[in-house]
């Protein structure tokens, strides 16, 4: 979609940690003086201005003061897949309002983080998925994922989805575990399938040929701006997404410069370093 910069994280699956890691990104770069907004396109299982609902979430968490209906073009009630829950209340996910939507969003902030609803093939809309919304947006994506068993299959899967509709995947976040690992995981009994997991899934996703940013450890309640930045800054490596947010053309104005407000062209501004 023409005007958008930003980012868009999905998931291997719902509940792996989207919210939590679009909110992470998005305070960080803030943090860092980049304009940024945050985008729900569709959300399921709240109302609108539920404190739990997404929408409410990312505003809280990343910091931004929108309201709730410039983040979230569409909330339903169910927690479904959100063709089922618009069908439940009579109603339908339109893609071009979707889009009308974001564009208002992007106008608005000079990058966009948007998080979308379960995984890359959760339907919106009868034939209408996450991912067409993706290649439609264009934006580089983000995958969150969860940090034990099973996530290498799911990781390469949804990498395989995303790159085959030609989209720029930065790299995987993996979500959970204790911040600390022990040393030597692998070196003998007792052997914990989880933490062997945690060792493992980053070198096998790698192999995979999938960037892997970091891991971001399970953090105390409650979840606070500042907790998520300083947890971002510890653990995870943003070199693979700043390069992509400088990538984007015509460039973003970066933190802090005369165009960082509202980009429109001129050269990228300063990347600051980690
Ligand atoms: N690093 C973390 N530390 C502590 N709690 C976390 C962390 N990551 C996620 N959670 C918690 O796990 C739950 C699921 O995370 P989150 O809502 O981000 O998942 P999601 O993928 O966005 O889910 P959905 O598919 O519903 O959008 C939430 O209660 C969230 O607060
Ligand atoms: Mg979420």
């Amino acid at each position: 979609m023409r005007g958008m910069r930003g980012l868009f994280v999905t998931g291997t699956d719902t509940g792996v940690g989207k919210t939590v890691v679009a909110a992470a990104l998005a305070a960080t770069l803030r943090a860092e003086g980049w304009d940024v907004g945050v985008w729900k396109p569709v959300q399921s299982g709240h109302p609108l201005h539920h404190p739990k609902g997404d929408a409410a979430r990312l505003l809280r968490l990343a910091g931004v003061d929108d309201p709730p209906e410039a983040v979230c073009a569409l909330a339903l009630a169910a927690p479904l897949a959100p063709q089922v829950a618009a069908r439940l209340e009579g109603r339908a996910v339109d893609p071009e309002a979707l889009l009308a939507h974001g564009q208002a969003l992007a106008r608005r902030h000079a990058l966009v983080v948007a998080e979308g609803a379960g995984g890359v093939l959760v339907p919106l809309a009868p034939g209408f998925y996450v991912l067409d919304l993706m290649a439609q947006l264009g934006l580089p994506v983000v995958l969150a994922a969860r940090a034990g068993l099973g996530t290498v299959n799911h990781t390469l899967l949804t990498a395989e989805a995303v790159r085959r509709r030609g989209l720029s995947l930065v790299g995987v976040v993996l979500v959970g575990g204790p911040a600390e690992e022990p040393a030597a995981p692998l070196a003998g009994p007792p052997l914990d399938p989880d933490v062997i997991c945690r060792a493992t899934n980053p070198e096998l996703i790698a192999a995979g040929g999938v960037t892997v940013l970091g891991r971001l450890p399970w953090l105390e309640e409650p979840l606070t701006t500042d907790r998520l930045v300083e947890a971002v800054r510890r653990h995870l490596d943003l070199a693979p997404l700043r390069a992509a947010l400088a990538g984007q053309a015509p460039a973003a104005a970066g933190p802090g410069s005369a165009k960082g407000r509202h980009a429109e062209g001129g050269p990228p501004g300063p990347v600051p370093a980690r």
